[in-house]
């Protein structure tokens, strides 16, 4: 478990259900939700013990609350010292600071632990709270490309301009 001023970052439990399914349910609802992999939106317990089975997500715990309000994620690549960073923060708790927080302990915690030297991430380039928050944690823009993740409601996909970043450590 790691521990910042403000956050517990830590591995899910299954007590996190009822916060999780509010984390999720609250992303699926952001103007930013067409431009990202959806999540489904029922059956929160199984994804959730796939989470906790997986040290790649983390939970991101308010420790004055001891309330769950997001996630982080280093996702495994074919290149054992390159993981993918991927974080959620609910609305009610953004813009105050707690996504860097979070990613720079949780960074750090896999450099210093698990031999990891690079990150690569991505987002859409109209999700502007992910790109500042990605300018921020030190990534540089290294690809951009057009992308799709979901079909709109005729079916046909919602296509958008998305970048690929990398941190070198
Ligand atoms: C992207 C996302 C994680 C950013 O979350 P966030 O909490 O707003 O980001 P930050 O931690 O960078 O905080 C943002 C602001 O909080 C402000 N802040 C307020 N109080 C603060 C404090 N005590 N300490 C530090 N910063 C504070 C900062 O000024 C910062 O703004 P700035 O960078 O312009 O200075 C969030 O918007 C999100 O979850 N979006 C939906 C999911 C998503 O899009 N994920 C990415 C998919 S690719």
């Amino acid at each position: 478990m790691l521990k910042t001023e403000r956050l517990r970052i830590r591995r899910f439990h299954e007590s996190d259900l009822e916060d999780f399914e509010l984390l999720i349910r609250d992303k699926m609802s952001s103007k930013y939700a067409p431009y990202d992999i959806p999540w489904p939106v029922d059956n929160f317990g199984d994804i959730l013990v796939c989470l906790i089975n997986d040290d790649a997500w983390h939970a991101v715990e308010l420790i004055e609350k001891s309330k769950v309000i997001g996630f982080v994620v280093a996702s495994r690549t074919e290149d054992e010292t390159i993981r993918d960073l991927g974080f959620t923060i609910h609305s009610a708790y953004q813009n105050k600071g707690y996504a860097y927080e979070a990613s720079c302990a949780f960074m750090d915690y896999f450099i210093k632990e698990c031999g990891i030297k690079k990150f690569t991430s991505g987002t859409a380039d109209c999700n502007k709270p992910s790109v500042a928050l990605l300018n921020k944690l030190g990534f540089t823009k290294v690809q951009s490309l057009e992308t799709s993740f979901a079909n709109d409601s005729q079916g046909n996909p919602i296509t958008f301009l998305a970048s690929i970043y990398e941190r070198m450590n």
